[in-house]
């Protein structure tokens, strides 16, 4: 008789984890989000969130989930279909099908969820999905669950290329905003692409709504397109919105094939009422607080010119996500550690996440963040060791 089933395959996992240098762990932070945050009684300068206009702690929101809370309860109870749906959700979702310029939006839980809807019910088994090479854990995942045949492209010049090597139809699904790398796709020439080839056309705008484009309106926006048919726009609720949760924007049809078929919005229940309603306020404080964006812009516009004049290697990136790269993984694990001795909490990402030999830490910048936070920032890094290896 065997006790523990699970014993030695995990032990294995966990050596296999520990000698990769992969060992993942958890830092729980007493304070809320902001740039200033309490980790284990330390006080640190963070430039590791995605709460990209600062609201995730806005006095607004809290008490507009207060005020939710008081009016729907704290939980759902139900999936949407068998009685979760308030009037909180379908506000939240006419607000955000306004907000993108497309005939409906659908909530989901996480954007993880809705990239895994998406993918399912656009292109069933057998189906093809062409993905951008960094697309986001969720999408490349979503391929996985449908069955899907992947055909991976680098660019949009290669994305040509494989759609002339491949039969009619099909979806490319890419990230507006490479979460790793933090530059955007060329949304106009991506959907003309599909469309010569009878395809649709899935943007992830995870980090980009609410940040990029004319009013935070996304990638496609930023384009000049708000709603076409091919398109379908994905975004979440738990970055520049400040809250949690995510949203498909997209055709009637499109969204009511969601809602009809998709497993990941069907057997889950319902998010909770008073967290649609905080969102809906993040979403109405988001479009109408252009300063926010402003004040990112100006903070991403100092960090850059600063990395570049300290010779740092950042890549091309005009959003919020500035990664400099140091190539080796265990020196940025030690620029990290470096950083952390400074009061600075920036996280280092390493391989499988990026390619072999990018290794780098990733800076999110926000516009909380104020101008002297950004020279702190660059002192030390200007102080980092070089690396020994
Ligand atoms: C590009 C991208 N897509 C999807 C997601 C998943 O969204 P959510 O956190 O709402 O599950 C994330 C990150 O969380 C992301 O970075």
């Amino acid at each position: 008789m065997i006790d523990d089933p699970f014993a030695s395959t995990l032990e294995r996992m966990f050596a296999r984890l520990r000698a990769q240098r992969l060992w993942r762990r958890r830092e729980p932070r007493s304070s809320p989000q902001a740039p200033s945050i309490q980790i284990q009684g330390e006080t640190l300068l963070s430039f590791a969130s995605n709460d990209y206009l600062g609201l995730a702690a806005d006095p607004r929101l809290v008490e507009a989930w207060c005020e939710g809370a008081r009016r729907y309860g704290v939980g759902a109870g139900a999936s949407h279909l068998l009685g979760g749906h308030t009037q909180a959700h379908h506000e939240l979702e006419e607000a955000l099908a306004v907000f993108v310029g497309t005939p409906r939006a659908l909530i989901f839980s996480t954007g993880y969820m809705a990239n895994l809807a998406l993918v399912t019910v656009l292109c069933p088994r057998h189906g093809t999905v062409f993905e951008d090479r960094r697309n986001h854990a969720s999408l490349i995942d979503a391929v996985t669950l449908a069955q899907a045949r992947r055909r991976r492209y680098r660019d949009t010049a290669d994305l040509r290329r494989v759609l002339a090597g491949t039969g009619p139809g099909g979806i490319v699904a890419s990230d507006g905003v490479f979460s790793m790398d933090g530059d955007t796709a060329d949304v106009a020439p991506l959907l003309a692409a599909a469309q010569a080839h009878g395809a649709g056309l899935l943007i992830d705008d995870a980090h980009a709504f609410g940040v990029v484009g004319p009013g935070g309106r996304g990638s496609a926006a930023a384009h000049g397109i708000s709603h076409h048919p091919a398109l379908v726009q994905m975004g979440t609720l738990g970055k520049a919105f400040g809250v949690f949760g995510a949203f498909v924007a997209g055709s009637a049809d499109v969204i009511e094939a969601l809602i009809q078929r998709a497993r990941p919005y069907i057997y889950t229940t319902a998010m909770p009422p008073a967290m649609a309603v905080c969102a809906q306020a993040g979403l109405a404080i988001a479009a109408a607080e252009e300063y926010r964006r402003a004040a990112l812009r100006e903070r991403i516009r100092e960090f850059r010119a600063g990395a570049a004049a300290l010779g740092l290697r950042v890549l091309p990136s005009s959003t919020a996500i500035q990664p400099v790269i140091l190539g080796d993984a265990a020196y940025a694990l030690s620029a990290s550690a470096a950083l952390r001795r400074h009061g600075l909490h920036v996280p280092a990402i390493r391989p499988p996440t990026v390619a072999s030999g990018t290794a780098r830490l990733r800076i999110t910048l926000t516009a909380a963040h104020t101008r002297d936070d950004v020279e702190r920032l660059l002192g030390a890094l200007a102080a980092l060791p070089p690396d020994s290896a």
